[in-house]
């Protein structure tokens, strides 16, 4: 079986916990899509670990981890993190990365941040250049991860680059970049990774042949897809489906089965709309209760109710079969437990959701609310022994979205997950 882990809200969802604990199951784990925007926080051997870059599955021995094609890559905080494992005691055997994935340059991070600080295009970005690089790979004018490997090439193609973003940041009032201030890390960079950079879509298809078992691990949330999320206020990558296949060279039967991602309640960083979103004192005690501060930017993420309005468009875009609830044990204690089932839009009650901003700024949320359970479920490890309200809260959700929720998360350690026996 060759399985995809999406995100099927704004980020955030837990992925790196339940791809930590999905990836032992099979061969080989890879990104396709995004950055070092991507935090994905693991508990290893009881410490907290946080990848930004390096699949999550680089913790599990005998597991080949690759970064594909899709991935917009900054050498150095690639370098940074294989080190940080290497001193942490993990030891990186089986990883590739392509030779194709479009470098991040330090004129894309200043842009970005250049972008951010003017009035008009202020996304609340992670700030990375993750938005420009992948705007040069469209431009037809990136640099990619093979470059780094001749040192002639990466500064004749990075000075011709480097030129345009002076231009650009000039016209902003800003200081522009210089490549004799970064060619040398860059190229060191390079070479660190050499024995590392190969073709990972020719890589990645004969495991395929070879029937490999292989997990692709999503990152963001399909909210955030640069096509179907709430644009203008997304990442510029596809984190819906689709980006598989264009991060990865895998064909379209690829996948076998599609696991989503959802936390039991929802979060968001950075601008855009976010219909169930809470303020106040509650906001504070569900942001506190649930450790809600960005893994990437620490920066204090927004939280609302589940919004199952937006989860059912996410699992009906992607083909999502089965859900891996996280978080479920944040909700311990709380009754009622509110859920947006439905918007009021224009005084009529809306199901299908819409992600412009225009819409979603009108839409109300409807929320039920569902009762609450006593005392904790982290404990709990199999589904029978979950209190019967908790289990009404998944049957809920299960019948907006149509789908069964297979795995439900209790706690951040990787046996703090409950299977359970799904029936096709
Ligand atoms: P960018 O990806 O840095 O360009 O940021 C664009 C939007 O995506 C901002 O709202 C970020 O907060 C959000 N974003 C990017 N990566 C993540 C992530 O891994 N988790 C949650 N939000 C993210």
């Amino acid at each position: 079986m060759n399985l995809l882990v999406m995100g099927l809200q704004w980020g955030d969802e837990g992925k790196g916990k339940a791809i930590d604990y999905l990836a032992e199951n099979f061969h080989v784990v890879v990104r396709y899509q995004g950055g070092h925007n991507a935090g994905h926080t693991i508990y290893h051997d009881g410490r907290k670990m946080v990848l930004h870059l390096l699949p999550s599955g680089v913790f599990s021995p005998g597991t080949m981890s690759v970064i594909g094609n899709g991935v917009v890559v900054n050498p150095l905080q690639l370098v940074e993190e294989l080190r940080d494992l290497e001193s942490a005691g993990v030891e990186i055997r089986d990883f590739w990365i392509s030779d194709r994935a479009p470098l991040i340059l330090p004129f894309h991070q200043k842009l970005d941040i250049v972008f951010e600080q003017s009035r008009y295009l202020k996304i609340g970005t992670t700030r990375r250049g993750i938005g420009p690089a992948y705007e040069d790979l469209v431009g037809r004018r990136a640099l990619f991860v093979g470059d780094l490997l001749d040192a002639d090439r990466f500064k004749r193609k990075a000075a011709i680059l480097n030129e345009y973003y002076n231009r650009l940041v000039h016209a902003y009032g800003a200081e522009g970049t210089e490549v004799g201030d970064y060619a040398q890390a860059y190229l060191e960079a390079g070479e660190f990774l050499r024995s590392y950079v190969t073709d990972t879509t020719q890589l990645l298809n004969r495991c395929l042949r070879d029937e490999r078992q292989i997990l692709l691990e999503g990152a963001q949330g399909a909210l955030l897809d640069i096509n179907h999320g709430t644009y203008p206020f997304v990442t510029s990558s596809n984190s819906t489906v689709g980006g598989v296949f264009t991060g990865t060279g895998l064909p379209y039967g690829a996948i076998t089965r599609i696991t989503g991602i959802a936390k039991a309640y929802a979060t968001r960083v950075g601008e855009g709309p976010f219909p169930s979103e809470l303020n106040g004192a509650k906001a504070q005690w569900l942001r506190d209760k649930g450790g809600e501060f960005g893994a990437t930017t620490g920066r204090p993420r927004r939280v609302g109710w589940l919004d199952l309005v937006a989860l059912r468009y996410a699992v009906m875009i992607n083909g999502v079969q089965s859900l891996f609830l996280t978080k479920l044990d944040i909700l311990d204690g709380l009754d009622p437990i509110p859920v947006v089932h439905a918007y009021r839009l224009d005084g009529k009650e809306v199901k299908e959701f819409n992600p412009t901003v225009e819409f979603l700024e009108k839409a109300q949320p409807l929320t039920r609310e569902l009762a609450g359970w006593k005392g904790s479920v982290s404990d709990v490890r199999s589904y029978g022994e979950l209190p019967a309200e908790a289990k009404d809260y998944i049957r809920f959700i299960e019948e907006a979205v149509g789908i069964p929720v297979e795995f439900v998360s209790v706690g951040s350690a990787r046996h703090q997950t409950i299977r359970r026996k799904l029936k096709s």
